[in-house]
């Protein structure tokens, strides 16, 4: 069978990666082909080590596949050019492993931050600004800066970040690892309800074995290859 773009969110085929040339070349990607529906909550798990992120980064147009085929949302990663590349990216919710949040800023200004370039600015959205934040318990919160937060109240600054324009499609390198139990429910919760009521597409790497059954799917990755019982599916 061809995997096209079409009725795909996430097309991946044949997808090879490596980092470095000559002596220190490491191939950490090998024969990937997977594919990901519209508004399927797909999570990603798998050793550390075994290329996760990497593939994550690959799928967001952060690197450029060195072979095979990758589509996602419409467009083609292993072509895409200014100012197709920013267009993706608009339609992105990236939430990263090492998020980095200014610490000058403010909670609800971080979050506004990831909304400038949204036409939809001004009261209304400043007024889903206040409502994702206190959906992700941090209401309380919006005037302090990183440094009174905890950890796990950054880690949902990311997320707030990440979600608040609405994008088609989420990618979220272990967005829980540093939640307690309830802020897992919670960012699951929202994650489950953007792809089964906003046929969103979420795609989220996690090595935390409790929230799998959040997934509509499990993709396993070791060593750099699919776990032959559990994909390619779909
Ligand atoms: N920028 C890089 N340069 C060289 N090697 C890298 C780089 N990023 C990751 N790697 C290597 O690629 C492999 C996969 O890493 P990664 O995708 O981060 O795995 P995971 O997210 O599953 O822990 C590891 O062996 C790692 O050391
Ligand atoms: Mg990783």
């Amino acid at each position: 069978m061809t995997l096209n773009s079409d009725n795909k969110a996430i097309s991946i085929e044949k997808l090879n990666y490596g980092f470095g040339t000559g002596e220190t070349a490491k191939q950490v990607l090998f024969d990937i082909t997977l594919s990901v529906a519209p508004g399927e909550f797909a999570i990603m798990t798998g050793p550390s080590g075994s290329g996760k992120t990497t593939l994550l980064s690959l799928v967001g147009a952060l690197r450029r596949p060195q072979s095979g085929s990758l589509h996602a949302i419409g467009h083609d990663l292993c072509r895409l050019e200014s100012p197709g590349l920013e267009n993706y990216r608009r339609q992105l919710g990236f939430i990263f492993q090492l998020h980095n949040l200014f610490p000058a800023l403010t909670v609800f200004q971080s979050v506004q931050m990831a909304t400038d370039l949204h036409p939809e600015s001004g009261q209304k959205m400043n007024d889903r600004i206040r409502e994702l934040l206190t959906q992700l318990g941090l209401g309380e919160r919006m005037d302090y800066r990183p440094h009174q937060l905890s950890g796990g109240q950054r880690q949902r600054v990311a997320i707030a970040r990440a979600l608040v324009h609405r994008p088609t499609l989420v990618l979220a390198d272990e967005p829980t690892a540093a939640l307690d139990g309830e802020n897992t429910e919670i960012v699951l919760k929202l994650l489950a309800d953007l792809a089964h009521e906003r046929r969103t597409t979420v795609l989220m790497i996690t090595q935390d074995s409790r929230v799998f059954e959040s997934a509509d799917r499990l993709i396993h990755l070791v060593d750099g290859r699919l776990d032959p019982q559990e994909g390619p599916a779909g």
